[in-house]
């Protein structure tokens, strides 16, 4: 298969060739691709992600998802989703009719009678749904298990997950690395998240040691790489330049984000936060080479149903402005910026990481020895 990068840039970044390559992300995996309720009964809606475009709808409550490209002449069923029975899609082309759950040609209205029904059909991608987010798995392999793919807790029962979906136009890889950098905690030193809030924030951290993460490669499991801050990293809450403080972290008393970690194929956690009640859970979907999905959530351990409306009002009325939108849009606003330097292959060489980044380069190092495989250009034909 052609490789995605110049052979000599893969050469120079041989740490993690793997992930240097994998532009259009990881195949093989479960990603998140809608929330459950942007998809509601009988819709169908188009998607694009890994390079490739889906189409997706709900049959009974079940969502299925296909390639969104007609198998007879290429059009994007999307363009006009035509439905004349339950759980079929019709291409409003030339009437070739395709089963949702198979992807099987089960009839082509123009002409019935063609040799070609029930012989051909369609990709179709396994789909789960869980905590309120549509997973799909982008590959031809036989699915992994869902919990395999998603950070330690996602799945626990006494957990309620809410999130928000946008869109970023950087490349997936740029949004895992802001995520885990722990020296780009500069970039929140204004958000409104600080205003009369009592978390300690710091303006960055210096690694005590050179043991500052845990990876985690069980054979069962998720693969990840946890970030011990709490442990050893000194804090920085005052900022210097020649001899002068110029700067001051947030003083708080309340200690946030202890543990963050990275999961493959590109999830973050980071917990607690933004509150001690609350962990944060959120994945870098890629859309193409130079786009991503930031599906942002967070989860709270609940009880009883009423613990689960409470956290659902929070939610809506103070954590989806102030933090998933308030607090992380400077984490957007970074990836943005950044992605303009690392669109060309060479940036993977050419940066000058520093001693903090330690932690990147090892989630580089195992992304690039875990995956199972990398998605290509190949695989969308
Ligand atoms: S292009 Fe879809 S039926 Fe012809
Ligand atoms: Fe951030």
């Amino acid at each position: 298969m052609k490789p995605l990068v110049d052979p000599d840039i893969l050469e120079k970044c041989s740490l993690y060739p793997d992930y240097v390559e994998a532009k259009l992300g990881f195949r093989n995996h479960w990603y998140p691709t809608l929330l459950s309720e942007e998809l509601a009964e009988g819709e169908f809606k188009a998607h694009e992600i890994l390079g490739d475009r889906l189409l997706l709808t709900r049959v009974d409550g079940e969502v299925f998802a296909v390639r969104d490209r007609c198998l007879h002449r290429g059009v994007p069923f999307s363009r006009k989703p035509e439905c004349y029975k339950k759980g079929t899609i019709t291409c409003w082309y030339h009437a070739f009719t395709f089963d949702m759950a198979s992807g099987e040609l089960v009839d082509i209205m123009t002409n019935p009678r063609s040799n070609l029904i029930g012989k051909t059909g369609i990709a179709a991608f396994p789909v789960q749904e869980a905590k309120g987010l549509i997973f799909i798995f982008m590959g031809d392999d036989e699915p992994a298990a869902l919990k395999d793919d998603v950070p330690p807790g996602f799945l626990d029962e006494d957990v309620c997950i809410r999130g928000i979906r946008q869109e970023v136009a950087a490349n997936w890889r740029i949004g895992c690395e802001n995520g885990f950098d722990s020296t780009h905690v500069f970039i929140h030193k204004e958000s409104i998240l600080l205003d009369g809030n009592d978390i300690a924030l710091p303006l960055g951290f210096v690694p005590t040691s050179r043991d500052t993460f845990k990876v985690v490669t069980e054979e069962e499991g998720p693969k990840g790489i946890y970030d011990l801050l709490a442990e050893h990293c000194e804090p920085v809450f005052e900022g210097t330049v020649q001899g002068e403080t110029v700067l001051q972290g947030h003083m708080g008393e309340t200690r946030v984000a202890s543990d963050i970690s990275i999961w493959l194929p590109g999830v973050l956690r980071v917990d607690p936060w933004p509150d001690p009640s609350l962990t944060q859970f959120e994945w870098y979907v890629p859309i193409d080479e130079e786009r991503h999905y930031y599906i942002a959530t967070l989860g709270r351990k609940i009880a009883t149903s009423e613990d689960e409306s409470a956290f659902a009002d929070e939610f809506e009325n103070k954590w989806k402005d102030l933090a998933l939108r308030g607090f992380n849009d400077d984490d957007i606003w970074a990836r943005e910026a950044q992605q303009t330097f690392y669109k060309n292959d060479e940036a993977w060489y050419k940066e000058q990481l520093f001693e903090p980044d330690r932690n990147i380069s090892k989630w580089r190092q195992l992304a690039s020895e875990h995956n199972r495989g990398i998605q290509r250009y190949e695989h969308l034909l």
